[in-house]
């Protein structure tokens, strides 16, 4: 779903973050059929070849939830009217579980032990982790929404170390990823610099 840009970003930034031994794991949340996942896992691969690192996707793996009135008109339309924040799936971005695996084990090889699942809402999900991923080394945010964004900035964010990066790939496609990613910024006094990728995505870097 995302850019060439995005893509090699991704890549480049997996690369970055493992040759210079930035501690962690990779998260994504918000996986949709595994084209990012797929980036990140292949990344994986080829740079932490001794498989220390896993991959963690968090998705509903059926579709985006409805959105919120914070996320304006144009979220409502594209979710068939409705903006009243419920975790119930307005099947948009629908992915099935199994479909996401064929594609990253059996089409792109990548090793099941890597790669961890964690199926359901994220305001589900997240609070249920525990001890690991204890690090971040990579966070991409795809969850479109502010409460989707929120949520994962909330749990997931004191995880990254100096250096982690942080993808949001909504900025500036969906004003509620944008809303949700600033008042976090604000409350935490977080300057680190936001930098432009295209026309929707961003990232950070943790100091
Ligand atoms: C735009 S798609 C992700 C695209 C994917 N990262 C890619 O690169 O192709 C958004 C995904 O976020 C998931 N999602 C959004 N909000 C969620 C929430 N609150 N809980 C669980 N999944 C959510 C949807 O199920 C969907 O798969």
């Amino acid at each position: 779903m995302t850019s060439v840009t995005r893509s090699k970003l991704l890549w480049d930034f997996s690369k970055k973050v493992l040759n210079s031994d930035v501690p962690g794991d990779f998260v994504e949340c918000g996986v949709w059929k595994g084209g990012s996942a797929g980036i990140m896992g292949m990344a994986l691969e080829k740079f932490d070849a001794d498989h220390h690192r896993k991959l963690h996707l968090f998705d509903s793996f059926e579709g985006l939830p409805e959105p919120s009135e914070l996320d304006g008109e144009g979220a409502a339309i594209y979710s068939g009217g409705v903006s009243s924040g419920k975790l119930e799936s307005v099947h948009q971005c629908e992915a099935g579980i199994d479909e996401v695996k064929n594609f990253l084990f059996n089409h792109l090889s990548l090793a099941e032990e890597r790669l961890i699942f964690h199926q359901g809402w994220f305001q589900d999900t997240l609070p249920l982790l525990k001890e690991h991923p204890s690090k971040i080394a990579l966070l991409r945010l795809d969850g479109d929404w502010y409460e989707s964004t929120k949520v994962c900035l909330d749990y997931l964010y004191d995880r990254v170390p100096k250096g982690g990066v942080i993808i949001l790939d909504d900025y500036f496609c969906w004003e509620g990823c944008k809303k949700a990613a600033d008042e976090f910024r604000a409350a935490r006094g977080i300057v680190d610099q936001i930098v432009r990728v295209d026309h929707e995505a961003v990232y950070w870097i943790k100091s």
